[in-house]
């Protein structure tokens, strides 16, 4: 069986395991608040361009961009120098009106002009971070005009050459980018274990490679996710 080529994660144990994620596909990370999708995605995308010198972008839709370079300075990892060297981008579309815009969110809007700018830059974005779908999906009062306007944005995200993770939150299923639409899903999850909580990752689809079928324990730490090594 031929092995698709792969991106790295930037999250090590992961990337272990997993040899990455199959190049030039669309993966959604869905969880619940706090489970670390923004975290991940800012992994992704800034070992990305720190260690494999491949140009990403951050679309943010609900925190600003300010907000993300702090954030993630509380890890020690500088998104701005990154920016500086022209190996990152960040696109802020936090403070976009809620408002319609010609039967489309102005925010769906926004987003397609993104990528279109990810897909015609001259050093061409290797990884398209997205964080996060939820708060794009919820402005639409039409469930069915929401799922065409998704279609039409995976459709878009499928013709660049960049790998794209989507965050996605666990509230209700009309506001989600469908499963069914992407190559792959990474669920994070807190779930009761005795008297604590733990952390659990879940990959329940994952186009063109094996990946284990257990729920994978991972810490957040200051060194960001820590994967424990799964079983196959
Ligand atoms: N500097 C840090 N050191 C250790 N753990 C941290 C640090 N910053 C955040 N965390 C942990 O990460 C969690 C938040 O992760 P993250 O922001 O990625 O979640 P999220 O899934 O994007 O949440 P939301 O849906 O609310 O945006 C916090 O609740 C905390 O447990
Ligand atoms: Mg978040």
């Amino acid at each position: 069986m031929e092995e698709m080529p792969k991106i790295k994660t930037g999250i090590l144990t992961f990337d272990e395991f997993s040899g990455g994620l199959p190049l030039n596909a669309i993966y959604l990370i869905t969880g619940g608040p706090g489970t670390g999708k923004t975290i991940f995605g800012c992994m992704y995308a800034y070992f990305g361009a720190l260690k494999f010198n491949e140009k990403s972008m951050i679309i943010t839709t609900l925190d600003s961009r300010d907000h993300i370079v702090r954030y993630m300075k509380t890890f020690g990892w500088d998104l701005e120098k990154l920016e500086q060297k022209g190996l990152l981008i960040m696109r802020d579309l936090s403070k976009i009106p809620a408002a319609e815009d010609f039967g489309s969110s102005i925010l769906f809007n926004r987003l397609m002009e993104a990528v279109v700018e990810a897909e015609d830059d001259i050093d061409k974005v290797e990884r398209i971070v997205l964080d996060s779908a939820t708060s794009v999906i919820s402005l639409y009062t039409d469930p069915i005009r929401a799922r065409r306007d998704m279609i039409q944005l995976i459709n878009l995200l499928r013709r660049t050459n960049a790998t794209t993770l989507i965050t996605n939150e666990v509230l209700s299923s009309v506001h989600q980018i469908e499963e069914y639409l992407v190559d792959g899903v990474i669920k994070l999850a807190i779930i009761p274990k005795s008297d604590d909580f733990i952390r659990v990752l879940q990959i329940s689809k994952l186009r063109g490679s094996e990946h284990p079928m257990r729920q994978i324990q991972y810490k957040i730490t200051e060194n960001g996710i820590e994967l424990s090594r799964p079983t196959l």
